[in-house]
């Protein structure tokens, strides 16, 4: 639904973004995660017609973001960084207007702002003044404009920014609603907001894709952790031999070894492991299961990046 390919953006000599490619499926929610700065804007910009990229390009539902904007625009939302409100103006208004600036026929009007009150869930505040709304109100004003034309396609730059704890949980909730049948891309320099809002996760880091992941590789309990009493070399090599187990790291605790091994299959070698400890003589002392976390996925990352400087 989302393809990007190779987009790259030079502000004059800076450079914000270089060949970033990703993909999003059809009712996917997608996450461009990313320190201030990395770039996640300018990506949105380009791929909302904003501005054009300096080079690459990318597709929205099957729609080249340069020859066929137009077509692009039509199956767009775009929640930008700052709300594109009129604080003056009423709710119900508001919409009105924007339905007329999109395009949407008179006829028609009425029933769209019907909907995008409802999917934003605003209908009991559609006659209050927008400047008057909470931030979290306000944001899901800005949410109902960008799903007026029914898009295919849901770009939102920093959803939940300003907003305090329970705003959040209630806007997460919202956007994962509005998954589904929509394809969603959002922004966040957060970590927990992407882990919670997003299935596909893609790092940025100084205008580059730094790494992608998923819910599952971060929730899925990859790697094994292993207390024993022993020689650690000895250690290591009894539980190289375990099947899948594709690295081992060892550190000593006080008079324990500790192996941390990660697996590269998807069964659970716990039992392998204890009859490997048991074989080779050693003491088992402590086994647990732990994940990679999302930090940790993007300080690896955003490190490696720091080191090639
Ligand atoms: N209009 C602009 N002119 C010049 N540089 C810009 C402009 N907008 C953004 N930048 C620079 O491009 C980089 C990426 O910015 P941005 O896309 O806003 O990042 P993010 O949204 O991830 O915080 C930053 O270094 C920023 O300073
Ligand atoms: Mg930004």
């Amino acid at each position: 639904m989302i393809k990007v390919s190779r987009l790259t953006k030079y502000y004059g000599p800076t450079r914000a973004v270089e060949d970033v490619t990703f993909e999003a499926e059809k009712g996917e929610i997608v996450g461009l995660l990313g320190p201030n700065g990395a770039g996640k804007t300018t990506i949105m910009r380009m791929l909302t017609g904003y501005f054009a990229p300096t080079s690459g390009t990318a597709k929205i539902a099957g729609f080249d973001i340069i020859e066929e904007p137009m077509e692009v625009k039509k199956r767009l939302g775009y929640l930008p960084e700052v709300l594109p409100l009129y604080y003056e103006m009423v709710v119900s208004d508001y919409l009105e207007f924007v339905s007329q600036i999109k395009g949407i026929t008179f006829k028609e009007r009425r029933a769209k702002v019907a909907k995008a009150l409802g999917l934003a869930r605003i209908e009991d505040v559609k006659h209050r003044i927008i400047g008057r709304l909470s931030r979290g109100y306000k944001q899901r004003v800005g949410i109902a404009q960008a799903l007026l034309n029914d898009p295919e396609v849901l770009i939102l730059d920093e959803p939940t920014i300003g907003l305090d704890p329970k705003q959040i949980i209630e806007i997460r909730e919202l956007i994962k609603s509005l998954g589904g049948s929509r394809t969603v891309l959002l922004s966040s320099h957060i970590l927990p907001e992407v882990s919670m809002t997003c299935e596909k996760i893609i790092i940025i880091n100084k205008g580059r894709v730094a790494a992608v992941t998923d819910k599952a590789a971060i929730e899925g309990k990859d790697r094994i952790i292993v207390k024993l009493l022993g020689e650690p070399a000895k250690a290591a090599a009894a539980l190289s031999k375990v099947k899948s187990v594709a690295n081992i790291e060892q550190s000593l605790e006080g008079p324990f070894t500790v192996l941390t091994l990660e697996s590269s299959g998807k069964e659970d070698i716990r039992q392998d492991v204890f009859k490997a400890v048991v074989e080779s003589g050693l003491i088992l002392v402590e086994m647990r299961q732990a994940s990679h976390t999302l930090e940790e996925v993007f300080l690896k990352y955003t490190a490696k990046e720091e080191d090639a400087r």
